[in-house]
């Protein structure tokens, strides 16, 4: 379309209109909106308040005093627009306490969580998008993490998202037909056009299917009873890899996690018990200095031990003809887990090393390799990366676009997208709308998926029901697919 002044256009436009009978708005059609700035400290202010100590701010203040959990800013911010339109959201603070993370309420429904980097000076993060409704809208900063001042947001009409450029094979060149089939069809087949349904734990996806009368086209399972400082104190034996390979043959397709308990020094207290040795308060196993030892130490030989445990598991996936879409080392940067309590370089060695373990050593081909942080800082590499994905713990069944255009950035857009762990299934109408490709949502187990607070019934049947979602039934082809795609 050639390029119009906007006063052509709106003029070429009224003549359409009076010619056609329709009704235009000539609204629509002046100079394209442009940012809109709406200050804190104009906003209503629920437990917080004004304060001008920090130099730098605009306007005549800052919000600050996020001490309780309910303490919040609610900005009404009115749409012209016809219909509803997105927005890309931005939003001004001083991180002077730390890290912190905000959540973000759009008109009292879906929640957004957005990282608020350390600053000792006010700057602007991006914080998603919002879709904005024709009227009154309302967007709530709300305290989460708390201790951060807030000096403004600003609204920007989004650009339509540019086409994703994905890298057309796997990290590993010697991966199996299967995975490459695998990775095919999701590239080809689902990415930017469906998003699969998943679930934690196949008990679960039975639950699902019970309630909606669809079943996940993907079920995740947990490695963590195969972690040898487990299986020592058990002496049982888990069935997940089972449940892996029951779901493959019922069409699926299959992820793999692994909370690692640590190799050696659960503290096994009472309050911290020897099965919760995955969390960094329950060991003081250290992986800088045990990578520092290096091999031949006595701990690094031990992280061998149960990442060669792992590769047993991992390995009868493969001759069962099970694709993986692995996911190690997840959630690192938060270091909650002992894999991230030392930083980013640490556990970026522990990755690779893992990686050459099993692809190397093992000859393990069968693995779709899955990062999870959405930290640049954190990045292993496209090399040893094919998926990126972010674990979302937001309530109100939102896109959780903040994530999403993170992983658009760490990834370049050449790495497909997985919302690998979430609270709460994304409604589909709102996925496409803000066009938040995500390959995948897969819901947490206990505490999440059961439970009206994250996924009321009304809402999992109609995300499980939606055109937009692919369930089991659905995904049936997806070898065949990916074959053909792959060649
Ligand atoms: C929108 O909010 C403003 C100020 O908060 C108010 O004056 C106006 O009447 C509202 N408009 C609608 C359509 O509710
Ligand atoms: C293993 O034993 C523990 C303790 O008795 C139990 O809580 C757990 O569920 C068992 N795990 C499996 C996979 O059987
Ligand atoms: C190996 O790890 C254990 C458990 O964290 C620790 O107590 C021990 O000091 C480590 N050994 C060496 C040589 O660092």
């Amino acid at each position: 379309m050639v390029k119009l002044t906007a006063q052509k256009l709106a003029l070429s436009l009224s003549a359409a209109a009076a010619t056609f009978g329709t009704a235009v708005n000539a609204r629509t059609c002046t100079k394209p909106e442009t940012s809109r700035i709406f200050e804190a400290e104009d906003a209503v202010l629920t437990g917080t308040n004004v304060q001008t100590s920090l130099a730098g701010y605009s306007g005549s203040g800052y919000v600050g005093g996020f001490d309780e959990g309910t303490d919040k800013i609610t900005f009404t911010v009115p749409s012209t627009t016809a219909g509803a339109k997105l927005y890309d959201l931005g939003v001004r603070y001083a991180g002077i306490y730390g890290e912190k993370r905000t959540t973000v309420v759009l008109n009292g429904g879906a929640s957004t969580e957005v990282l608020l980097p350390a600053s000792d000076a006010f700057a602007t993060v991006s914080g998603g998008q919002l879709l904005l409704k024709e009227g009154n809208n309302t967007i709530d900063i709300t305290n989460n993490w708390g201790w951060y001042l807030i000096d403004y947001i600003t609204l920007t009409p989004s650009a339509p998202r540019a086409a994703h450029s994905i890298t057309p094979t796997l990290s590993n060149p010697t991966a199996n037909a299967i995975t490459r089939s695998l990775y095919a069809y999701l590239r080809t087949a689902v990415y930017g056009k469906k998003i699969l349904a998943g679930q934690q734990d196949l008990s679960k996806a039975s639950w699902i299917q019970s309630q909606t009368g669809k079943t996940p086209a993907l079920v995740s399972v947990d490695l963590i009873d195969y972690s040898p400082s487990r299986v020592a104190y058990q002496g049982n034996v888990s069935t997940t890899v089972e449940d892996a390979i029951a779901h493959h043959g019922a069409g699926g397709i299959v992820s793999v996690l692994w909370h690692w308990n640590a190799p050696a020094g659960l503290y096994d207290t009472d309050a911290n018990k020897w099965w919760s040795g995955f969390y960094t308060r329950a060991t003081d196993f250290d992986i800088a200095a045990t990578l520092a030892a290096g091999a031949g130490s006595a701990n690094y030989t031990l992280v061998l031990r149960d990442i060669d445990a792992i590769a047993v598991q991992l390995k009868r996936l493969e001759a069962a003809g099970v694709a993986v879409l692995f996911r190690p080392l997840h959630e690192a940067e938060g270091g909650w887990f002992w894999w991230g309590a030392k930083g980013p370089e640490a556990c970026k060695a522990l990755y690779k090393l893992m990686y050459d373990r099993l692809q190397g050593h093992h000859g393990i081909n069968n693995l779709v390799w899955i990062w999870n942080s959405v930290a640049a800082d954190w990045y292993p590499g496209d090399a040893v990366v094919d998926v990126v994905s972010a674990d979302v713990y937001a309530q109100g069944n939102g896109p959780m676009s903040a994530q999403y255009e993170q992983l658009i950035k760490l990834g370049g857009d050449k790495k497909m997208i997985a919302a690998a762990e979430v609270g709460a299934a994304p409604l589909p109408d709102l996925l496409q709308a803000y066009e938040a490709h995500w390959l995948y949502f897969c819901v947490w187990s206990d505490g999440f998926i059961e439970n009206a607070e994250w996924n009321s019934l009304e809402v999992l049947r109609q995300v499980y029901n939606h055109e937009y979602v692919l369930t089991l039934d659905e995904v049936q082809d997806w070898p065949a697919i990916g074959a053909a795609a792959a060649s």
